[in-house]
């Protein structure tokens, strides 16, 4: 990769895109806020992704469920027994890790040899209380993974909507694990965002969906502008799969601090609604109206984490071409999607036009403002925010209403009309 991750994270914190957590009260250890240009960032990429596997297709359906569940979910979902880390603690620091992190006995805090006793499971279920009594009757758990409101709201999704096998459940929201070793930035954080679809099928059609997915995924990273050179699928053995997998497929990306896992691929079988209908004592299976027959859908788990797009986002987008350093975002997902600037800021006429462009402009888009400095200062701070246009209003615009376009990749710049801008950015946006 030839972005280092601390150029990613000063870039991220100079121009808004994300800081540190609770910083001025020295922060909260791997919490990250988004700011103002790393939510708009965060929100293209759910938009994107809401706009590709919920709107266009016929089958799949969305939903945005509570981040707390009735306990019992994770009872039957085996969250509670099954979702845990291997822990170790060091004999002389007492610092805990994750076993499976460490490459030898030794401590990577303190040094001391043959550091560490036997590994213990750790829970990575983060927990809470509702209501004003701390009992164990009032104990409850954020969600780890927004999978399984999609399994429990099932019996309503089917009778609500006429959806038919095969189809698919869509969720974008948070999830929290309480990881033993979170860190990288923005890679493994305790709260992070998923988007999940948990897509129901016919048990012999799992490996005909498994593939379609496969691709699907394939095709959203390089829609996003990953390098798919960079994207590497590892297999994942039976004994590191989750507890309900009989196939997963993890799609590794090369991150500056290493080849760690972006997104997952999971055939869940029909683990979840069979355990479900047990612990909940509902019927949850799904009845074929032509054939009477009545069973449990199995189902195939494509899984994203928003953060860690957001990263690789960052990360493939990166460039620098001698002094020049800018973002090569797709225009989709650009936060701007162009900047607009007077040629001088003491002009009125053209402060004027340039003015009623832009707020013509951010009507439809949102567009940046700049009429510091010079137009060279300008396009060096737009082009590391990714802007993909930059519009410049002259003396001719008052001639002829053309203005100057520049385009962040090429730098080159050409004159359009001004009354056409709003098509051409549009076009770019849709590409
Ligand atoms: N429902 C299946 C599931 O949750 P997972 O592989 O544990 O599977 C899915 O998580 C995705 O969520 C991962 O591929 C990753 O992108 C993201 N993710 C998981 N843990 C995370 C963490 N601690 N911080 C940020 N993102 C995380």
């Amino acid at each position: 990769m030839p972005v280092s991750i601390e150029n990613i994270v000063s870039l991220c914190k100079r121009r808004g895109f994300v800081y540190p957590g609770s910083e001025i009260y020295g922060g909260l250890a791997n919490s990250w806020d988004y700011g103002p240009l790393g939510v708009e960032l965060k929100n293209n990429i759910k938009q994107m992704w809401w706009n590709r596997f919920v709107h266009r297709r016929d089958d799949m359906v969305g939903i945005d469920a509570a981040l707390i569940m009735n306990t019992k979910v994770w009872e039957a979902s085996g969250h509670l027994k099954e979702f845990k880390d291997p822990l170790v603690e060091c004999k002389k620091c007492h610092k805990r890790f994750r076993a499976d992190d460490l490459k030898k006995d030794n401590c990577p805090d303190c040094g001391e040899k043959n550091a560490f006793d036997e590994a213990k499971d750790f829970n990575l279920m983060l927990k809470t209380h509702l209501g004003p009594l701390e009992d164990s009757a009032s104990a409850v758990y954020f969600r780890p993974e927004t999978a399984q409101s999609m399994f429990v709201d099932f019996k309503n999704i089917v009778s609500t909507t006429r959806k038919t096998l095969p189809f698919g459940i869509a969720q974008i929201g948070k999830a929290f694990r309480n990881e033993i070793t979170p860190g990288n930035f923005i890679f493994r954080t305790r709260e992070f965002e998923q988007m999940e679809i948990e897509y129901f099928i016919r048990e012999e059609d799992w490996q005909k969906y498994f593939e379609h997915w496969r691709k699907e995924m394939m095709g959203w990273m390089e829609d996003i502008g990953i390098d798919l050179k960079y994207i590497h699928e590892l297999e994942v053995p039976a004994e590191s799969r989750a507890h309900y997998s009989k196939r997963t497929i993890d799609f590794e990306y090369d991150f500056p601090f290493g080849k760690k896992e972006l997104y997952g691929l999971a055939y869940r079988t029909d683990f979840d609604l069979r355990s479900h209908d047990k612990f909940s004592g509902e019927n949850l299976k799904y009845k074929d109206q032509q054939t009477n027959e009545e069973f449990w859908p199995h189902v195939i788990e494509p899984t994203w984490g928003v953060d860690r797009s957001v990263l690789a986002v960052l990360c493939s987008a990166y460039s620098e071409e001698g002094e020049r350093k800018f973002l090569k975002l797709t225009p989709q997902l650009a936060p701007y999607k162009a900047a607009v600037f007077p040629l001088m800021a003491n002009k009125d006429e053209i402060v004027d036009t340039a003015q009623k462009i832009y707020k013509d402009l951010r009507k439809e888009f949102m567009v940046a403002w700049d009429d510091r400095g010079n137009v060279g200062k300008r396009y060096y701070s737009q082009d590391e925010i990714g802007t993909p246009y930059c519009i410049t209003i002259d003396y001719q615009t008052l001639e002829d209403g053309t203005v100057t376009v520049r385009d962040r990749d090429t730098a080159k710049q050409e004159r359009i009309s001004k009354d056409g801008l709003s098509d051409y950015i549009d076009s770019k946006i849709k590409q």
